[in-house]
Parts: structure tokens; C-alpha cells; sequence
């Protein structure tokens, strides 16, 4: 009776701590995991879900509310010690286990793939570490882009990662990671040097660099679980002080025009220009188009590239700018997208492009979707991510021509508007792959995605399987989408 009074205690009191509709009842296994962390003296905050405020705390960070799930309990550690003992208890009581960095999982795949998984949460992992000689930096992998771009922009050098400021190192590198300097130094992924890694045994491998298939493994799939990486040593690029931003506006009905002229004239740009085709349906009556560019190099410089300007006289914009600023003001000067029900989709198209027919579908589709969408558009074609082979690192996708990143935000979690946006995306997915290559960007993750280990992994699967297998065999880290130990799927 007391107890069951409690519960009821426990539940008017989370309904005011929250938006969430948090069950409250206890997971099984919390008492002895609260013993097993006080046993091994784990030191760093544990918030189980009776801590209500610290507990619910920790769920809001999660970016996309679409998926929620309850962890038994959120660890903080301190130190690698500390992450050992996290894992350690997780072996011993059998909790599924997964690592948190900036909480930017489109699935929420940084509280578990179910209720009660045990989330060990990196944000003591913070420090940021540059050496300016050997153009290195070392950084803890529970930080954000934004304070990293911020350090290597005040030692006059750059970092090719993300366009949002606030998603998490660990997730975002360990994936891929593309972004504004993407055509120039690859991708996020090829420019990690080295790694710190707890693996699900508990041994800490301080340099990853010495175990050849898992350094390779993690570049790639590092975020789909083959231990806790808490940090991360990178190659950071010089880069000039002042750079250029060049926007390009278009009607939505020139989209045609845009693309036939970056078909032919884009991959030859200098690699020194990243740039993004950018249509979003949400502003005014009709979609938004725009190419968004970074130089690095003046204005000056980019008005003398031949090409650039070509691709601009023949594609017949409504109005083109040029600013100049550091990089890090462009970084971080764009209004952040809020947290909020949102899904995503990805495609990759080979050196063919787009197909007319796709293209018109693609339009069609963004003019009457009932939703609000966001589409990047990355011209991968002719730079460096395409330099570096297929099964250099575990992250596969190389020698597209381009990538588009599909946003859609959502009202809310379960709405009948929901349900139908998210259908008819899938449906627009269905159909638009047909024009678009096998291959997704396993950082848009997305449960509904049908053969996601050959679309996100492509060949590198079976070998990720086999390495999982030798590094997690007990399949600790483990939700929907993690690589599993075993398979009967051949990409
Ligand atoms: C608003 C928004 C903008 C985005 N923009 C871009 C973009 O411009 N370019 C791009 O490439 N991607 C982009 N993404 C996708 C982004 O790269 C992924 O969502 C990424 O996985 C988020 O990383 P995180 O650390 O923030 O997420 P988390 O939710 O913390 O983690 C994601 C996954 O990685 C695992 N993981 C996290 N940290 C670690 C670690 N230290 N060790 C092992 N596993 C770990 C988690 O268990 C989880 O499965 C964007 C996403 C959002 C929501
Ligand atoms: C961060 O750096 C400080 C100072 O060098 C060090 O004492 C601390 O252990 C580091 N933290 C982590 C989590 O590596
Ligand atoms: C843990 O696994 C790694 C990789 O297989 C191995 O090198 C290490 O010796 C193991 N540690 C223990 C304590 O078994
Ligand atoms: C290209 O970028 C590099 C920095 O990464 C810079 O040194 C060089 O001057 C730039 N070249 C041109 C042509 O702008
Ligand atoms: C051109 O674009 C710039 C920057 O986006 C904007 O400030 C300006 O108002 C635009 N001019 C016209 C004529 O649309
Ligand atoms: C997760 O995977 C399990 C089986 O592994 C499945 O039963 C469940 O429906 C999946 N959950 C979601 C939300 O897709």
C-alpha cells in the first residue's frame, strides 16, 4: 500500500518535472545496480529515474523528441575508471549499454534502443587539447562542435565537421561527419589520428591506432557500438583568417537549371569551395533555393575563379553575395535548429547526378508535402572525400557525386499529422531511391530504413560484424540499429 501510494507520489510530481510522460516504476536490476556502482567506488553523478529533476534533466537534452526512451539510469563518469565501472556493472547485471556525447541521435539512440538501458554520458569528457606544431588537437568526445570550432579557430586553424554547432563530437565523428569544409579535407571520420577506447571487456586501449581493424572499424561505425570512445586525437587544417561566404538565390523553378549547370561545371570548382544547395519549404509561399558556399580565400580570389563564375552567369540567379568573416563567425552565426519531433532521410547520387525525372519528383514532392521540409544538398563530386578508397576506413561513401539531407520537422510525437508526414516521407523515400544510389549516411539514422546495414555499411559490413564480434561478443552496446555479432546479411 505504501509503495503503491509512493508510485502515485512519483507520478504527480514527474507529470509537473516534465513534458515527458515518464513511467516511473523502477527497472528491473536498479537496486543491484546501485550496488554495483557504490561497490566499485564509481565516483561521477548516477540520476536514476527517482531523481526526478537531474533524471529528466538528462532525457531533455535529447535534441529529436520523436523517440524517447527511459533509461534505468544516466552515469556521468569522470575519468576512464569511472567508465570501466559503468561498464563493468552493465556486463554483470546484463543491461544493454550505450555511450552519450552531444544527444543529436535522430533516433534517440543515446538513451538505448528500449526502456532501461544504462546510458553513460561523456560530458566530463570536455577537454580540448591543440598543438599548434604538429597540427593535432586531442578532445574528449562529450563535447560539442561549437567549442571546438571556437579552440582551433583561436589557433588560426579549422576542423572539417558538421553544419550544427551543437551536435556532439562522439556521435557525429564516429559516423562520418560533413559539413563546410567537407570538399576540402574529407570527411570528419578521415581525420581522426588516433582514439581512446573502454572496451566492453574493460580494458582501456589508449590508442586505438595500435589495434588496426577496431581503429579501422570505429572511423565509420564507431557510434554503433564497439566500446565507450572518450577521446579523439585529429588532424586540424591552417586555414586563412578571413574567408567568404557565397550565397546564391533562385526561384524554386530554376532548380532544374541549377542542377544541369553544377552537373557539368562542380566538380571541377577548387576543392578550397564546399558547397551546398540548400531548399527549405518553410519560409514564404514558395520554397526557398539557395547555394550556399564557403571559400577559403578572399572574395577577390573566389570572383577570379573562372568556373565559379561561369556556373553563376549560366545558372541566371536572382542575387548573389559575397561576405567575407572568419570561419568560426559562419559557423556559429546561423540560428540554431531547436529541439523539437524531427526525420530524416539521406541519399547519395552517383556521377550521374540527379536524374531530371528525379529531380522533378523531388520538387513535386517538397511543393505538396503537408509538412515543413529542409533539404542540404552536399556537391561531393571533385573532392577530397572521393580521394580516399572505399575501405580505407569503415565509412564507405565515396565517389558520389552528391548527398542530400532531408529534414522534416514534425508537430509533435504521435498527432495524426505526424503519422501521415512521416508515411508520406517514407513513401517519397521509397520511390526517390530509385533515382538515387543504394548507399545512406548512417548519421541520419532511421529505424524505418529497410537493409540499413547494407545502405549504412555497404561491404564494410561483414567485416564490422566480425570485428564487433572479436571486441563486444556479449553484444553489451547493443539497441536497434547497433552492428550486431552476427549475421546471415551479405552487402
Ligand atoms: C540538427 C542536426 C544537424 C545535423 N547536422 C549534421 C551535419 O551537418 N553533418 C553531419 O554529418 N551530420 C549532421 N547531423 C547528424 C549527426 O552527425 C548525428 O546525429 C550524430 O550521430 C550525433 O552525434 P551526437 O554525439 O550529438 O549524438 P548521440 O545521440 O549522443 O549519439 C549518437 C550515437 O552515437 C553513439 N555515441 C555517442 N558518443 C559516443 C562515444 N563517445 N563512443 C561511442 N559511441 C558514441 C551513441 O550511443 C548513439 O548511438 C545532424 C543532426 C542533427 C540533429
Ligand atoms: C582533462 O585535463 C585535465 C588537465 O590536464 C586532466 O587532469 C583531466 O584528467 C582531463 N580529463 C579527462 C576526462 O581526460
Ligand atoms: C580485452 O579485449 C582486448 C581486445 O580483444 C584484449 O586485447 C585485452 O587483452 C582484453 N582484456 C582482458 C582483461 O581480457
Ligand atoms: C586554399 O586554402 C588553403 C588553406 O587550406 C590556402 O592556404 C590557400 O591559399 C587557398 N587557395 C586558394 C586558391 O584560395
Ligand atoms: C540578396 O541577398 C542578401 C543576402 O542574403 C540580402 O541581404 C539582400 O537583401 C538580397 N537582395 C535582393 C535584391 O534580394
Ligand atoms: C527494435 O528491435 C526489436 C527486435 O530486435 C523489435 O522487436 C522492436 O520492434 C524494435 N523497436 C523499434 C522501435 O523499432
Amino acid at each position: 500500500m505504501i509503495s503503491y501510494l509512493y508510485n502515485i507520489f512519483l507520478f504527480i510530481v514527474t507529470i509537473y518535472a516534465s513534458q515527458f510522460p515518464i513511467s516511473v516504476s523502477k527497472c528491473p536490476g536498479e537496486d543491484s545496480l546501485r550496488y554495483c556502482l557504490d561497490q566499485y567506488k564509481f565516483k561521477g553523478p548516477v540520476n536514476f529515474r527517482d531523481d526526478f529533476s537531474a533524471y529528466n534533466k538528462d532525457i531533455d537534452f535529447e535534441y529529436n523528441r520523436l523517440t524517447i526512451y527511459f533509461p534505468i539510469a544516466f552515469v556521468h563518469p569522470l575519468d576512464e575508471f569511472d567508465v570501466q565501472i559503468a561498464i563493468q556493472c552493465g556486463t554483470e547485471l546484463n543491461i544493454p549499454t550505450v555511450a552519450r556525447s552531444g544527444g543529436h541521435s535522430y533516433e534517440g539512440y543515446s538513451l538505448g534502443g528500449e526502456d532501461c538501458s544504462l546510458v553513460i554520458s561523456l560530458k566530463y569528457f570536455n577537454n580540448i587539447t591543440i598543438d599548434a606544431i604538429s597540427q593535432t588537437a586531442v578532445i574528449g568526445t562529450g563535447i560539442q562542435l561549437k567549442p571546438l570550432y571556437y579552440k582551433v579557430h583561436k589557433y588560426g586553424f579549422a576542423f572539417p565537421a558538421g553544419l550544427c554547432p551543437l551536435v556532439g563530437v562522439g556521435g557525429h565523428m564516429l559516423g562520418g561527419g560533413m559539413g563546410f569544409l567537407s570538399r576540402k579535407f574529407g570527411m570528419a571520420a578521415d581525420n581522426i589520428l588516433d582514439a581512446k577506447i573502454v572496451l566492453a571487456n574493460g580494458t582501456v586501449v589508449y590508442s586505438a591506432k595500435k589495434y588496426p581493424e577496431l581503429f579501422w572499424a570505429i572511423r565509420g561505425g564507431g557510434n554503433a557500438g564497439y566500446g565507450i570512445v572518450t577521446s579523439l586525437t585529429l588532424r586540424i587544417h591552417p586555414i586563412p583568417k578571413i574567408v567568404t561566404r557565397l550565397i546564391i538565390d533562385y526561384d524554386f523553378d530554376q532548380i532544374p537549371l541549377l542542377f544541369s549547370v553544377l552537373d557539368r561545371l562542380g566538380p571541377n570548382f577548387h576543392q578550397n569551395l564546399t558547397v551546398y544547395i540548400v531548399i527549405n519549404s518553410d519560409l514564404g509561399p514558395s520554397p526557398s533555393t539557395s547555394i550556399d558556399c564557403i571559400y577559403l580565400g578572399s572574395a577577390d580570389e573566389l570572383r577570379q575563379q573562372v568556373d565559379v563564375q561561369e556556373f553563376i552567369k549560366l545558372s541566371k540567379p536572382k542575387n548573389v553575395t559575397y561576405i567575407e568573416n572568419s570561419l568560426y563567425y559562419f559557423q556559429v552565426v546561423k540560428k540554431i535548429v531547436p529541439n523539437g519531433y524531427y526525420k530524416p532521410s539521406s541519399f547519395f547520387f552517383d556521377q550521374r547526378g540527379i536524374p531530371d525525372e528525379g529531380l522533378k519528383y523531388f520538387m513535386q514532392f517538397i511543393k505538396s508535402f503537408k509538412c515543413k521540409v529542409h533539404s542540404k544538398t552536399l556537391l561531393i563530386a571533385g573532392g577530397k572525400v572521393n580521394e580516399i578508397r572505399r575501405n580505407e576506413i569503415s565509412y564507405v561513401h565515396r565517389g558520389f557525386k552528391y548527398h542530400i539531407f532531408l529534414a522534416v520537422p514534425l508537430p509533435d510525437a504521435h498527432s495524426e499529422e505526424t503519422k501521415e508526414c512521416i508515411q508520406d516521407l517514407e513513401n517519397f523515400r521509397h520511390a526517390f531511391q530509385n533515382y538515387a544510389s543504394y548507399e545512406c549516411y548512417q548519421n541520419l539514422i532511421d529505424r524505418q530504413l529497410d537493409n540499413w546495414q547494407c545502405r549504412y555499411y555497404a561491404e564494410s559490413f561483414e567485416r564490422l560484424v566480425e570485428i564487433k564480434r572479436k571486441y563486444d561478443p556479449y553484444n553489451l552496446f547493443r539497441w536497434n540499429q547497433s552492428i550486431p555479432t552476427t549475421t546471415n546479411i551479405s552487402c
